[in-house]
C-alpha cells in the first residue's frame, strides 16, 4: 500500500494547466467480492454513463490462469505477427505519429518485461479459443446492463497490455467501448475531455483521414483512476486518455465491444473520411442519426464486399 501511495503522489497534478474535477480510486483492501461474478457493475451507473462517461469498476479475473506471465508468453508466440505490437516504454505524452515497432520473439518480450524497458500489446487475443471464452464470459455479464439507447452489443474484441515499470502511454483515443481491467501492478489512467466540439471534430477528422489514434494536443483532464489488481475502468468510445505505469510491471486486460450506436457513428466517420479525401465536405458524424445510418450502411456494405462477403473479425450479432 505504501508503494501505491508513493505512486499516487508522483503523478497527481503533474500536467500543468490541467484541471482535475474528480478523482476516482478504489482501495482493494476495502472491497470484498460477494459473488462469483467476473465484473462488479452498478446498474444505475451503467444506465446513466455507458457510452457517455467513464467510471470505475471492480473485477475478479486478476488471478485467472490465462493471465499469468507464462500463459501470456505462450499466447504471444501463438498469435500472428500482426497481432503483436511493441515499442519503447518511455514515451512523451504527445506522440501524434506513433512509435517505431520493435522486433524479436514475442514470448521473450513478455518474459523479460520486468527489465527490458518495453511496452507491448497483444491485439485480438480472442483469436485463441480459451481467451475468446474468457472475453465472452465477461461481456455476457455486461449485456443486461447495456442501456437501450446503445442498441445492443457486437464486435467483441480483447487486447492485453504489458508494460515495463514507469512506462507512459501517450494521449490517445480508441473507437471501442472498453472495460480496462488491471491484472498486475499499478496503473494511473488520466481521462481528458474535449473542451469544445471543434477540438473534438479536429482530432476525429484527423484520425479518420488516416492519422494515428495518438492525439496532437492534450485536452484538459477530467478524471483520474488509480488502479491495482482487481480495479478497472470503463472508457467510452473516443474519450481521450493517457496512462502512467507504476514502479513494477503492469498487465492490463482490455475487454472491448461496439454497440449499434457506436458502430453507426464510427462508420459515418469513416465514410466522411473517404469523402474528404475526394475533396468533399460532408456533414459531420453525430449531427443526424438518419444521415449517419445511411453512411454507416454504405460503409458496412463496402467493407463486407471487400472482405469477400465474409463476416468481420471479432464480429458477433448485435442483440
Ligand atoms: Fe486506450
Amino acid at each position: 500500500m505504501k508503494e501505491l501511495e508513493e505512486f499516487m503522489e508522483t503523478n497527481t497534478g503533474s500536467q500543468v494547466g490541467m484541471s482535475v474535477s474528480a478523482v476516482a480510486f478504489s482501495n482493494a483492501s476495502t472491497v470484498s467480492h460477494t459473488s462469483d461474478r467476473l465484473l462488479e457493475l452498478d446498474p444505475g451507473t451503467c444506465t446513466d454513463a455507458l457510452g457517455r462517461q467513464e467510471f470505475g469498476i471492480r473485477h475478479t479475473v486478476a488471478d485467472h490462469p490465462l493471465l499469468s506471465l507464462e500463459a501470456i508468453a505462450e499466447l504471444a508466440d501463438s498469435l500472428p505477427s500482426g497481432a503483436v505490437e511493441r515499442h519503447e516504454a518511455n514515451q512523451p505524452l504527445l506522440v501524434p505519429d506513433g512509435c517505431p515497432d520493435l522486433s524479436g520473439p514475442p514470448s521473450e518480450t513478455v518474459r523479460t518485461i520486468e527489465t527490458n524497458g518495453r511496452w507491448m500489446v497483444l491485439w485480438n487475443i480472442e483469436q485463441v479459443a480459451a481467451y475468446r471464452r474468457l472475453l465472452d464470459a465477461i461481456l455476457d455479464e455486461a449485456v443486461p446492463f447495456l442501456p437501450a439507447r446503445e442498441g445492443g452489443m457486437g464486435r467483441r474484441e480483447a487486447f492485453l497490455f504489458l508494460s515495463a515499470p514507469r512506462a507512459v502511454t501517450p494521449v490517445h483515443f480508441d473507437p471501442e467501448h472498453n472495460f480496462l481491467l488491471q491484472i498486475r501492478g499499478l496503473k494511473e489512467i488520466h481521462v481528458g475531455r474535449f473542451p469544445d466540439r471543434e477540438w473534438e471534430r479536429r482530432e476525429l477528422d484527423r484520425y479518420h483521414n488516416g492519422g494515428h489514434r495518438n492525439l496532437v494536443e492534450i485536452p484538459p483532464r477530467s478524471n483520474t483512476f488509480r488502479m491495482q489488481p482487481g480495479d478497472g475502468v470503463y472508457l467510452y468510445p473516443w474519450v481521450p486518455h493517457w496512462v502512467y505505469n507504476g514502479p513494477a510491471v503492469s498487465i492490463s486486460l482490455s475487454i472491448t465491444f461496439r454497440t449499434r450506436r457506436s458502430e453507426r457513428v464510427e462508420f459515418a466517420h469513416l465514410f466522411n473520411g473517404r469523402l474528404r479525401r475526394r475533396g468533399l465536405s460532408p456533414r459531420p458524424a453525430g449531427e443526424s442519426e438518419y444521415v449517419d445510418r445511411v453512411k454507416a450502411g454504405l460503409t458496412s456494405l463496402v467493407a463486407w464486399l471487400l472482405r469477400g462477403c465474409r463476416r468481420q473479425r471479432g464480429a458477433r450479432d448485435y442483440g
